[in-house]
């Protein structure tokens, strides 16, 4: 046994079954910033315990916190490193909050376009989101707090997300959909959050196979399971399948915000019942009595809870009353670090490398003196996010306009052109909590402000003829509890886009989105650039990428298609459901396994994205070890910055089907101008096996293509791989 072993093991024992219940439960925390609270037994030497979302920062209630990109920005960049850099500031950010584990990363792999959620999630491959999630969680962990990967599994919509029951098979669910959490459990994570839909017709709170079987089980998860917020569907049910801790815990009467309203409020589809709590305490305490619950099940929740305090030195093994953030000799009270400097800038490399250059007919990077119209009805207002759980307030933000401002040496005008896009979120749905934030942010009174602007086509138009170039800045809106019923811009963009590029050739559209979206405009134009929600630093990064400061270093970790296209279009079946249950009936083929099976042509394929540079690839070479290396120079004479992918293509075998290729291996790297280098890529073992239903994990014998390329559908180079 280790020493943190005995830690919990000497503080399991002093406690009674009543302080034990308390571990289990979500409390009020009454500093009232954590998202979720457990009391602590001070006489234990338990300490308080807080949990706090989000992915894209720190949202302690009534604080402020830097604003990093949306999740998907991150995984555009493939860049481990930099998520682990992520990670680690967003962690160092909760310890200065005080908080102990962030609710963070999300790793659902991206199957509908629709999703509401998607800015939150990675990507829709498994490998991609493995790679960006794990680093996501060591960055975390390196500074002392718990990371929670969630939501496990198959949330892959927001629509009856509380109800609905996901009806995948046992190979897509390995192949698919468990494997970043997997690769999260590999890499250290301390807690899961269970999801709030069904898999297969059981509630994932619930879930004996997913839960206990397979997560703790055959991946041997130490951790503490957490269930979503009033994501907890029975007692004894959760307890014995595998769930550690309830959150919150309480009533939403309870966390004080408001009352009256409840009791014949009508929660709106996708947000669960905020009254519905409580189930680990009394009634958990009653289980235990009646013998439906084992003791030693409750021992084994309050051990993997005190087993993650430990780790992160939170724990105090003479019962002295540690401080929370005391490591586990109490040599050091780490303050953490809030709004730094250093945090800012991993906030705008994280923007600007996570900018995908889809189209560029050269006009990009701008000229430093070309005289530039900003046009676009949010130009004045940085992107921060998504609506719901992931939101924050930052300290500081930059909008479009200011940064273009800032980096332009020639003149800079600007117009709105068309009516602002009402923002969409989780808040606004709970009429007793939005209005209380509204408040508090200051928020409301902005839009009203600025609601009035009174914005015209013709002042665009005016400004897009006088000017060298135009930069349109579009948006689509999306939130957390609410699936987007089109992938097309909302409010009168496309027209906007469609009026500014008749009358400048040189039009360059810059689009906002938390995933896939229409871009009927896209040949019309001179330059697409997708930005996703870029976070505080938004016009600081959107400049550092149109003047060419930084080549845009983004590559889609999710196809781009026409609407009708996707596997989940036109089928309700297949989303967002019929009957209460939504079918994977394309099993395997999501994403660019599914354009690739029906031959169909993507918009834009996943791992697309230009550079100002151009590469050369030479030949590729496998080696022993599951790699593949290939030369890459940059024959440009400007530095730029190459994402380097390989997949991977199975031998056919009689009657088994798989995806044409998978996602192996990326690499980001910066090359200067005429710099050659050879890069090593670890192929995934995923894109090489196939999961059998009877024998497990399986590789099957023979030759196996390594392509590599800068996309899913640009090969530069291949070789092969026996097996
Ligand atoms: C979301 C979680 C979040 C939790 C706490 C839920 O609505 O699904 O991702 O961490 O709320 O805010």
């Amino acid at each position: 046994m280790t020493t943190t072993d005995d830690a919990v093991e000497a503080t399991l024992e002093r406690l009674s079954r009543q302080q034990k219940l308390s571990l289990v439960r979500g409390a009020p925390d009454p500093e009232g910033t954590a998202t979720g609270y457990l009391p602590g037994v001070d006489a234990a030497g338990v300490p308080p315990f807080r949990l706090v979302d989000g992915p894209l920062g720190i949202r302690a209630e009534g604080e402020r916190a830097t604003a990093f990109p949306a999740s998907i920005a991150t995984a555009a960049t493939f860049d481990a490193d930099l998520a682990r850099r992520q990670g680690a500031a967003m962690a160092r950010e909760a310890t200065a909050l005080n908080q102990d584990a962030l609710l963070a990363p999300g790793v659902n792999v991206i199957r509908v376009p629709h999703c509401g959620r998607n800015f939150e999630y990675l990507s829709e491959d498994p490998v991609a989101a493995g790679d960006i999630g794990a680093a996501l969680v060591e960055g975390i962990e390196s500074e002392g707090v718990v990371a929670t990967v969630k939501h496990f599994v198959a949330n892959n919509q927001e629509t009856h997300r509380t109800t609905v029951s996901a009806e995948v098979d046992e190979r897509t669910l390995r192949e698919l959909y468990l494997p970043p959490f997997r690769a999260a459990v590999d890499a250290g994570v301390g807690s899961v959050m269970t999801a709030y839909n069904r898999v297969n017709g059981t509630h994932m709170s619930d879930h004996g196979y997913l839960l206990g079987d397979v997560l703790k089980g055959e991946w041997g998860f130490e951790g503490y399971a957490v269930s979503d917020w009033y994501g907890l569907e029975t007692t004894v049910g959760a307890a014995t399948a595998g769930l550690d801790v309830e959150m919150p815990g309480i009533s939403i009467a309870d966390a004080g915000d408001g009352d009256a309203e409840l009791d014949d409020f009508e929660w709106p589809d996708g947000i669960p019942d905020g009254t519905r709590a409580g189930l680990f305490g009394e009634p958990l305490a009653e289980a235990i009595e009646a013998g439906e619950v084992p003791p030693a099940r409750l021992d084994d929740m309050v051990r993997r809870v005190l087993g993650q305090m430990a780790r992160f030195g939170r724990l105090d093994a003479d019962g002295a009353g540690a401080g929370a953030h005391e490591v586990a000799d109490g040599s050091r009270d780490d303050a953490g670090e809030l709004d730094s400097q250093r945090h800012r800038d991993v906030a705008r490399e994280v923007a600007a490398r996570g900018t995908v250059l889809l189209d560029n007919d050269g006009v990009l990077p701008l000229d430093d003196g070309a005289d530039v119209a900003v046009i676009g009805p949010h130009v004045d207002e940085a992107k921060l996010g998504g609506g719901g759980s992931s939101e924050t307030t930052p300290f500081r933000s930059v909008s479009p306009l200011d940064g273009i401002e800032a980096r332009a040496e020639g003149a800079v005008a600007s117009a709105f052109g068309v009516t602002r896009i009402e923002s969409v979120s989780l808040f606004d749905m709970l009429p007793f909590v939005g209005e209380e934030a509204d408040d508090e942010t200051g928020d409301a009174a902005e839009v009203e402000e600025t609601d009035d602007r009174d914005p015209s086509l013709d002042d665009a138009v005016a400004a897009a003829e006088a000017a060298d170039a135009a930069v349109v800045f579009v948006r689509d809106a999306t939130t957390e509890a609410l699936d987007r019923d089109t992938l097309a811009l909302p409010g009168e963009q496309d027209a906007l886009v469609a009026a500014v590029a008749d009358a400048n050739d040189d039009t360059v559209v810059v689009v906002r989105s938390g995933g896939p979206v229409s871009l009927p405009w896209r040949e019309d134009v001179a330059a697409v650039v997708e930005q996703w929600y870029p976070g505080q630093a938004d016009g600081e990064a959107v400049a550092d990428v149109l003047y060419g400061d930084r080549d845009p270093g983004g590559r889609l970790p999710v196809t781009f298609a026409s609407e009708e296209t996707y596997p989940t279009a036109d089928d309700d079946r297949r989303f967002p459901g019929v009957d209460g249950a939504v079918h994977y009936d394309e099993g395997l083929f999501v994403g660019y396994r599914h354009f690739d099976a029906a031959d169909a042509e993507p918009t834009y394929p996943f791992g697309h994205g230009r550079s100002y540079a151009t590469f050369e690839y030479g030949a590729a070479e496998t080696g022993e070890d599951q790699t593949v290396s290939v030369t890459v120079e940059n024959v440009a004479d400007r530095p730029g910055r190459e994402v380097v992918q390989a997949y991977v293509s199975p031998p056919d075998v009689d009657g088994v089907e798989r995806p044409e290729r998978e996602f192996a291996a990326a690499e980001s790297v910066r090359l200067d101008a005429g710099e050659r280098r050879t890069v090593t890529l670890s192929l995934d073992d995923l894109a090489l096996s196939r999961y059998d239903t009877e024998d497990g994990w399986t590789v099957d014998s023979g030759t196996y293509a390594v392509e590599v390329g800068r996309s899913a559908r640009d090969v530069r180079a291949s070789a092969t791989l026996e097996r």
